[in-house]
């Protein structure tokens, strides 16, 4: 009995910690443990609640969620969306960067110039000026839509209010990056767990006379909208605004080459540890912004910029046990569950083990001293074991054939390489409940449906409690049973409903990736979605005999492979996906897909391009067209308005097909021409 009592004191000790968490990390937006210290907390109390059936009965678990972070601030749409950026992490990568670039561009020249800045590892906001007044500070947001804390960022008291110099264009957009200083976090230590959280809190704080107690500093180090355009290269851009009183960051050099690439990375690796701010790596950036431009973005990362990560942190730990995790796409990870360790100011309990052969290739056990290393925001990975302080006893790991769910998994065999997948699979779609509940998680995320208050912790939980089990019941959330959940109050739940209410309509496109086809992301999406155009062509794919017409008929769009094909014609093969759309499809209202820019020399268009071309690459022709209203095809049909020849070796039997068709024929010179015009 006093056993039992001890039991139930120590589970409410317990309880009592996790919502202390929830608090810190949902309402002050400081946790003081990481992510997966806090889940393995969650996991093991609600463990030792179905273990115990005297707990069981007190529900004290049943009431506990994470309260969402509320909508307190007011949102504007980003005159420029505000982009990531895409990692480097070693000179392969480097060299890959300006392949691609010089590729891009159809240029020979090794020394094309590079801006390199430190990357601060701090919180993105961006400060508009009209003429020279500032009238409006955003956050970051999704990337799209920002957050008003423009009276947060007034605080600081280096952002200038006022530009007073006369050679300042219309319309001036900042881009920077806000932080504290490493010595003033040193007294802040106690309240947050690293210099970047406290920055972020502080940002985000209801009362901006709370942040002006915080020693918040910042770095411009870009721009958004600007007019008239006064720059012509980033170094320029930087030394005119450091002039208009901008704080910009010392440490910055123009670079031709990889060899000056790689020595400037390792001198501010070095140099590092000396400055007062956090930095993750460096940015590097072509210098010229007419390059800039030609080069453009993909749907989330400039083609014309790199962070160049510095090499992790490492730690020595030891590994208590392995588990495997099934991601949404049915992947099977195994992690391995370590004794916790600070590495890089971050307290790490788990790591990836990539998959079975890499197990199987570094014979990695349960039990085995681990290097580890952390970079950035990744899971952190296993470098090294050291074998020499292996106990005797230990055991091979032997990898489960079975999914979590207990159905059998798959090796997939790759079409291009006869190769066989490094990956396991569970190739069970929405039957399978721990996919189900990662596409729950996907749903809900930003680049998708993008439902405020409605994060990956909140679906655990929902989940747990059987408040959504697919989709379409987010759409159907029972409020007076989250009412009843502890952290949830008037306010929280409005903001809910509100969130859910406007995320009901949705582009075309953003459904298509929403719903999770494996290999379809946001920019096949938007492929798929400008030859549905419309949800009720769209939904032609559930039945069996419209499927296999549309699926030959995708060929044709450039981008979409068989790769594609054949993951699209899986997914709707399976019954319970087309249930689980179907009831998602009912509850929203789906716009029509409208390409963004539908003027331009090429609007509503057909273009398929062929041979090389002198001044440009395939893909920045395509880029062009695209830019210009334009579709692009990836062969010869009716359909097709426009084929365009490039001089170098152009197929043949293209331009025959096309000529027999009566297509137009548009030579190198012409569409020069046609693009000066
Ligand atoms: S340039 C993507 N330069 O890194 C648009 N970003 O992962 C170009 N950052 O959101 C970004 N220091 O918050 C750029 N010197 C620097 C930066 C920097 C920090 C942050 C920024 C951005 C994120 C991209």
């Amino acid at each position: 009995m006093i056993n039992k009592k001890n039991a139930i004191e120590s589970f409410k000790q317990k309880v009592k910690l996790l919502k202390k968490h929830n608090e810190l990390y949902f309402n002050q937006d400081k946790p003081i443990i990481s992510d997966a210290e806090y889940d393995d907390l969650k996991k093991q109390l609600f463990e030792i609640e179905k273990a115990n059936k005297y707990l069981k009965k007190l529900n004290l678990l049943k009431s506990i969620v994470g309260a969402p972070p509320t909508n307190k601030f007011k949102k504007f749409n980003h005159l420029k969306p505000m982009l990531s950026l895409s990692n480097a992490f070693n000179k392969n990568d480097m060299i890959d960067f300006i392949k691609k670039i010089k590729n891009f561009l159809n240029i020979k020249d090794d020394n094309i110039e590079i801006f390199s800045e430190p990357k601060i590892d701090g919180i993105s906001a961006t400060l508009i000026y009209e003429n020279g007044v500032l009238i409006r500070g955003l956050s970051r947001g999704d990337g799209k839509v920002g957050e008003d804390i423009l009276e947060n960022l007034k605080t600081i008291n280096t952002i200038p209010k006022i530009i007073k110099n006369k050679d300042i264009p219309k319309l001036l957009e900042i881009r920077c990056e806000i932080f504290i200083g490493k010595k003033d976090f040193s007294k802040l230590k106690s309240k947050f767990a690293n210099p970047r959280n406290a920055a972020g809190g502080s940002l985000r704080q209801k009362d901006s006379k709370q942040t002006a107690k915080m020693p918040l500093k910042y770095f411009a180090y870009g721009f958004g909208a600007v007019d008239p355009m006064l720059f012509k290269t980033q170094s320029e851009f930087l030394e005119k605004i450091s002039k208009w009183n901008f704080i910009t960051n010392p440490s910055v050099k123009i670079l031709k080459g990889l060899e000056e690439i790689e020595n400037q990375h390792d001198k501010l690796d070095k140099e590092r540890s000396s400055l007062d701010y956090d930095i993750d790596g460096l940015v590097y950036k072509i210098n010229d912004l007419n390059l800039q431009k030609r080069l453009g973005n993909t749907s989330n990362s400039p083609r014309w910029a790199i962070a160049y990560k510095f090499s992790a942190e490492k730690a020595e730990t030891k590994i208590k046990n392995i588990i495997i995790q099934v991601g949404r796409t049915g992947a099977i990870t195994p992690v391995a569950k370590v004794e916790p360790v600070t590495v890089g100011g971050v307290v790490v309990s788990n790591a990836t083990l990539h998959n079975e052969d890499e197990i199987k290739r570094k014979d990695i056990r349960i039990g085995d001293t681990i290097m580890i290393q952390r970079a950035g925001d990744v899971i952190p990975q296993v470098l090294t074991i050291d074998k020499s302080k292996r106990k005797q006893d230990s055991k091979k790991f032997n990898f489960p054939n079975k999914c979590l769910c207990g159905a059998e998994t798959k090796k997939e065999l790759s079409k291009n390489t006869k190769k066989e997948d490094a990956v396991r699979r569970c190739t069970k779609g929405y039957d399978c409940r721990f996919i189900a509940k990662e596409k729950l998680k996907h749903i809900v995320s930003k680049e998708a449906f993008n439902i405020d208050g409605l994060g990956k912790k909140v679906i655990e939980q929902f989940w747990d409690l059987n408040l959504i089990k697919e989709p379409s019941d987010i759409f159907d959330l029972d409020y007076i049973q989250i009412g009843k959940l502890e952290g949830w109050g008037e306010l929280s739940i409005n903001n809910l409903k509100k969130a859910v209410e406007k995320s009901h309509i949705i582009s075309l496109d953003k459904f298509i990736f929403s719903i999770g086809i494996r290999h379809i992301g946001q920019e096949n999406a938007k492929i798929l979605a400008s030859f549905f155009h419309s949800i009720k062509e769209f939904t032609k794919l559930f039945v069996l005999e419209n499927r296999k017409k549309f699926l030959s008929n995708l060929v044709d769009l450039d981008g979409i492979g068989e790769t594609q094909i054949q993951s699209i014609d899986n997914f709707f093969s399976n019954k319970t996906n087309v249930r689980i759309i179907k009831n998602l499809i009912n509850k929203l209202n789906i716009k029509n897909y409208t390409a963004q820019t539908n003027d331009g020399k090429f609007s509503n268009k057909k273009l398929m391009f062929t041979g090389g071309f002198k001044n440009m690459s395939r893909s920045e022709a395509k880029s062009i067209a695209e830019n210009n209203g334009g579709k692009v095809l990836g062969s010869i049909s009716k359909n097709l308005d426009f084929l365009v020849v490039g001089d170098t070796r152009p197929t043949k039997r293209k331009v025959e097909q096309a000529k027999q068709l009566k297509i137009k024929i548009i030579l190198e010179k012409e569409w020069n021409k046609i693009l000066n015009s």
